[in-house]
């Protein structure tokens, strides 16, 4: 079995974070989306993995993940002219995969278990033409819902529906045989304009195919907006982080709960409570971080307070009081005010969104 990654895309609900980069390398635990799904498809046995790539973002993409061996994978790359939705997506890698069946991921979903049994029972039973995983969610109307009868088949699939059949969300992360490609050359572009993926799933019940599901009960979070991105880095901090210290820490600061200091960073007179990660090269002077915090790597922290936030790499945070559930990307400097009346002095991209203290 093969894999395919989406990384493509245009990711506009993360702006402005997205404008500078792709959305699946936003890191979460100061590691990228992307790096936890070649995990997991890795821990299922599957080594073949294309990824999808979009014109814009994929030269970092490819950077960033080199060519599978650090994965125990091997990559191979493939770019979609444009983002024409997920179905496309698997049609423009259709020689890539071949007659391979294969799992298809999400390059920003993230989710709490293994996919492993998932893709045994699968690939074990030839009767099965699509497997797809499932979700409980209270606001089914913005995902894609399945309907399910009692024997444990998917029986009808709809994407965003003002009045959902179920309370199931499609998890994204699907699984294929080569009968698909039939599918998808059956279907038509949404009324957004995309070939989308629960139609194909339809079209592969429609023509006699068997869609089987599992159920997830762990966390699954689609890393699509701040809210999400904060409560991912909350939960990965919490289910996954062990604790390490490989940098500095001097004999004024204190170290509280599960804490990794990487390489090469300093904390100077400091509290760091757990959950936290102080990433390679960071220096947190005077002040307190955590928890579930995350600085990246090469990020100068002095006389702030920062708890439940994201600070990306090679930014700086001084003289702040209190900084809490931020998420800050890459190179940006907080710092106390110059202008003379006392007042905010800002230079900000576009999209950003600043909220200050009542
Ligand atoms: P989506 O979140 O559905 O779409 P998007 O990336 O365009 O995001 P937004 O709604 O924020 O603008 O995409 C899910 C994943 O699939 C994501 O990793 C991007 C990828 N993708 C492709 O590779 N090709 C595509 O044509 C689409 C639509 C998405």
């Amino acid at each position: 079995m093969k894999g395919l990654v989406l990384a493509g895309g245009s990711g506009t609900r993360l702006r402005p974070l997205t404008h500078t980069g792709a959305k699946q390398l936003v890191p979460v635990a100061n590691r990228p989306v992307l790096f936890y799904v070649m995990d997991n498809l890795v821990d299922a046995g599957i080594e073949e993995i294309g990824v999808i790539i979009a014109p814009e973002t994929g030269g970092e993409i490819r950077d960033a993940l080199g060519d599978g061996s650090a994965f125990g994978a091997r990559f191979t790359f493939i770019e979609q002219d444009r983002p024409s939705g997920l179905a496309h997506a698997v049609a423009t890698a259709r020689d890539y995969l071949g007659d391979s069946d294969f799992v298809m991921y999400l390059g920003d979903n993230l989710i709490g278990t293994k996919i492993k049994d998932s893709v045994d029972t699968f690939r074990n039973d030839p009767s099965l033409s699509a497997w797809v995983m499932l979700k409980e969610v209270p606001n089914p109307s913005q995902f894609g819902v399945a309907k399910i009868d009692d024997d444990g088949k998917v029986v009808g699939l709809v994407e965003k529906p003002a009045d959902p059949p179920s309370n199931l969300a499609l998890v994204g992360i699907y699984m294929f045989r080569p009968s698909v490609f039939e599918a998808i050359s059956q279907i038509e572009p949404s009324a957004r304009g995309e070939l989308e993926i629960t139609d194909a799933i339809q079209k592969v019940i429609d023509l006699g195919g068997t869609c089987r599901f599992a159920h997830v009960t762990s966390w699954w979070l689609d890393t699509g907006k701040k809210d999400d991105m904060l409560l991912a880095n909350d939960t990965v901090l919490d289910d996954w982080l062990e604790g390490c210290i490989e940098g500095d820490v001097d004999e004024e600061s204190q170290i509280v709960g599960r804490v990794r200091i990487e390489a090469g960073a300093s904390v100077t007179r400091s509290t760091v409570r757990g959950p936290a990660i102080i990433g390679a090269g960071a220096q947190i002077v005077d002040s307190r971080i955590g928890p579930f915090t995350t600085i990246g790597k090469e990020v100068v922290v002095d006389h702030s307070r920062i708890d439940h936030s994201v600070v990306m790499e090679a930014s700086s945070i001084s003289g702040i009081p209190r900084l809490e559930d931020s998420l800050i990307g890459k190179r940006v400097k907080v710092g106390p005010s110059a202008a003379r009346h006392g007042g905010l002095s800002l230079m900000v991209g576009d999209d950003c969104i600043i909220e200050s203290p009542q």
